[in-house]
């Protein structure tokens, strides 16, 4: 029995304006009728999961709350007081899930929020074929072919083979441009998909070695929970003490006990508006569209109009090529396709203005 630990707790800036502080992108429906957080619990539909525990910002709890009861798999939904990165979200579902079931080694499959698989079989077979090496109490990530040098992954490096993965000989998040750039053409790497099929313990264990104060101030934070409907607070005087890290750096740089299993399912962390260009559905022109939306003369671009709750407007375009157009009720983003990772800096913009 897997243990689903969903992370819904980012802030997914670089989709603005459509994903907001208040609605980040895991809560919206960016690909179809479904929103990413509901996407993520209905492809495990072919595994054998226990209910999934969910670890989010306690401003979004109820928007959480009701798209898992829709699909009437709530589970148990973890409050964060505020985001400390991945590396302490995972350990309070660690903690939570050994405590509940007075077994440390049940084996957690994390996974984040907002990501797009396309081939949900390809994804199942590749955790039923992770599930033996994690039961020796290996850590296994799910690796990705790099099909470019993004900068905004982590890159693995593929050792001997074991059983149907390899151990990792190097594990380095996020590079520079010109290291990515020759883990890329040496063929040897893949980029971390972050998803991870470990047992709690040896997550717990790890993080006690590599990082014992996020682990210290993670338990600490568990002593007095609050269970408050169908939520688990945890203590937020002793959670704002844990330092900030993410899984990757904290644990899978360090661990000697990594593995990997190559994913080839259509994955896409859909971190950007042209990551989402890439996965949608298109005209014979190339461009992908939403809403109330006239194309003439263009390629290549994605239009975004505003729904019909937001007293959807008609876009229309002429002559242009490689364009993002997004429309919501209060801001308009028009950027070109290859920039957009940018996008980011406009929502830092406005933090600072205010
Ligand atoms: N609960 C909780 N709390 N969730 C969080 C927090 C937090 O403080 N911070 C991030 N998350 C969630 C996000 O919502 C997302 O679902 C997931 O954890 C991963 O966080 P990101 O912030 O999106 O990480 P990243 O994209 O920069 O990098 C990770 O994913 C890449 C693949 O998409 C790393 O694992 C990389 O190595 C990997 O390549
Ligand atoms: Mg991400």
């Amino acid at each position: 029995m897997l243990v689903p630990v969903i992370m819904a707790g980012g802030s997914g800036t670089r989709l603005w304006p459509l994903s907001r502080a208040l609605y980040p992108k895991q809560f919206l429906p960016l690909t179809g009728s479904c929103t990413m957080l509901q996407e993520t619990i209905s492809r495990l539909g072919q595994l054998n999961t226990a209910e999934p525990v969910t670890i989010c910002n306690e401003e979004h709890r109820f928007i959480v709350a009701e798209q898992l009861r829709t699909l009437d798999n709530l589970g148990t939904i973890v409050l964060e007081p505020l985001g400390r990165n991945t590396a302490p979200a995972i350990a309070l579902a660690a903690n939570i899930t050994a405590h509940r079931n007075g077994d440390a080694d049940l084996l957690l499959l994390v996974l984040a929020a907002d990501h797009v698989i396309q081939d949900e079989a390809a994804f199942t077979a590749a955790v039923e074929k992770a599930i033996p090496l994690a039961e020796q109490g290996k850590l296994v990530t799910f690796g990705i072919v790099p099909k470019s040098a993004h900068t905004g992954y982590g890159y693995i490096k593929r050792g001997d083979n074991v059983d149907a993965g390899y151990n990792v000989s190097q594990f380095v998040e996020k590079p520079d441009a010109g290291t990515a750039q020759q883990y890329l053409d040496s063929g040897k790497y893949y980029w971390n998909s972050g998803m991870f099929l470990f047992k709690a313990s040896r997550y717990l264990d790890e993080l006690k070695t590599h990082r014992p104060d996020i682990a210290g101030a993670c338990e600490a934070s568990l002593k007095h929970t609050e269970k408050d409907l169908d939520f688990v607070r945890v203590d937020k005087a002793e959670f704002l003490k844990c330092p900030e890290d993410s899984i990757d750096y904290a644990v899978m740089e360090k661990t000697s006990d990594a593995v990997v299993v190559p994913l080839d399912a259509g994955w896409n962390d859909i971190g950007s508006w042209s990551a989402l260009w890439e996965v949608d559905e298109k005209d014979e022109n190339g461009n992908a569209s939403r809403g109330d939306v006239i194309l003439y003369d263009s390629k290549n671009c994605l239009v975004h109009g505003s729904s019909e709750q937001e007293g959807q407007r008609l876009i229309a375009t002429v002559g242009l090529e490689d364009i993002v157009i997004v429309d919501t009720k209060d801001a308009v983003l028009v950027a070109h396709k290859d920039k957009v990772q940018d996008v980011k800096k406009i929502v830092e913009q406005l933090k600072d203005d205010g």
